[in-house]
């Protein structure tokens, strides 16, 4: 069983080739950063743009890189949502054309379910990937952090989950790359944070965690808090507009405000993780998502996990096609319904 995974879902084009939702044959990824990073954020319309030009020629590299004709393809996945709905129309209109030129099974995926996916991964010749020897046990705490989502999903089985709880507002990395931007850190916030972090002192500065509901999440009242607290540094009251932040702090403050908000940014997640898995007794626990890079998320969660966490490879942790394909692969080994290629609609806001 070999399937086709496309993802367009936010500023990456990628394709993937997975058989059998264990080896990886192939993974392309154009991502459009650059042309973001001068906005400090991605551009919805340029990324829109973007996979228009190189969707054909990714899956074309996806195809070959596996040694795939269309004729060994069994299946096409495709990211029908949550994302932005320019840049999910263009992955989507693409399969659902391609399903139908080369009369192939469409399977839609959610994304947020398909991070999950990457740590199915466990074999492949590709070089430069570590993956891990064997996959992850069911039931399986997943937990999925991006510049897009902060999620706590619990799998029973493949297919039968349930989303304990996630951000109300701010994704967590989001929060990262809104930090990073008053700071005058580059975009993505997230490694320009963790990197200035290092310097810092976590301890310096006392910043709020947000009280929510079980397994619920915010971060926007943390973002607000570090930009008060920039102001106050520079001697400023709530009015100092914040892109004069970056020219009026010093090397240190700025180290010392990243680093206390990584550590209540981690914390938060932590405490999460842990409290469900103390309450699930997962035989899992993985992580997802750009976040998952995150060195000081990732030695604390040791630390408060008995089991060792499970991340995919980097290439894996962020947006690609490799997840999309892998969920699609287990969509059709374990025979749930194709979409039909004339009429699957994206859906931007789609949830768990
Ligand atoms: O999964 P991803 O590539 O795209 C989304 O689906 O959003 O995640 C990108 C996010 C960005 O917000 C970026 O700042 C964050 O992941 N990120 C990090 C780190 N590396 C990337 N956040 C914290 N620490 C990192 N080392
Ligand atoms: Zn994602």
């Amino acid at each position: 069983m070999k399937i086709l995974g496309i993802e367009t879902s936010c500023d990456e084009t990628a394709a993937a080739v997975v058989k059998n939702g264990e080896k990886l044959l192939s993974n392309v990824v154009a991502s459009s950063m650059d042309l973001h990073v001068k906005y400090g954020g991605v551009v919805p319309e340029i990324a829109a743009r973007s996979h228009i030009e190189v969707i054909l020629p990714v899956i074309q590299q996806a195809l070959e890189d596996a040694d795939c004709g269309w004729k060994d393809i069994d299946a096409i996945a495709v990211t029908y949502g949550p994302g932005l709905g320019g840049s999910l129309l263009i992955g989507v209109m693409t399969a659902r054309t391609l399903a139908i030129a080369r009369k192939k099974p469409l399977y839609g995926i959610n994304h947020v379910e398909a991070h999950a996916y990457a740590n199915f991964l466990t074999k492949t010749s590709l070089p430069g990937y570590q993956l891990p020897p064997s996959p992850p046990k069911f039931p399986l705490l997943a937990v999925i952090v991006s510049g897009g989502h902060s999620q706590l999903v619990l799998f029973q089985d493949h297919f039968k989950y349930k989303l304990l709880g996630q951000t109300h507002d701010d994704a967590v990395g989001e929060a990262f790359d809104k930090v990073a931007k008053m700071l005058g850190l580059p975009y993505p916030g997230g490694p320009s944070i963790a990197k200035a972090a290092v310097k810092g002192d976590s301890n310096r500065y006392e910043l709020p965690k947000a009280r929510m509901e079980k397994y619920d999440m915010s971060f926007s009242g943390l973002k607000t808090a570090v930009l008060r607290l920039a102001q106050k540094q520079c001697g400023h009251g709530h009015d100092f507009p914040s892109h004069k932040l970056p020219e009026s702090l010093s090397k240190a403050q700025k180290a010392d405000i990243a680093a206390s908000f990584q550590r209540v940014a981690v914390e938060t997640i932590v405490d999460k993780a842990k409290t469900a898995f103390d309450e699930f007794a997962p035989k899992s626990v993985i992580i997802a998502g750009g976040v998952a890079a995150n060195r000081e998320l990732r030695r604390h969660l040791k630390e408060a996990l008995p089991l060792p966490v499970e991340y995919p490879d980097l290439n894996l942790c962020t947006d690609n096609g490799a997840m999309v394909a892998a969920l699609g692969c287990f969509m059709a080994m374990k025979g749930r319904p194709a979409a039909d290629p004339y009429s699957l609609e994206i859906v931007p806001n789609l949830s768990m």
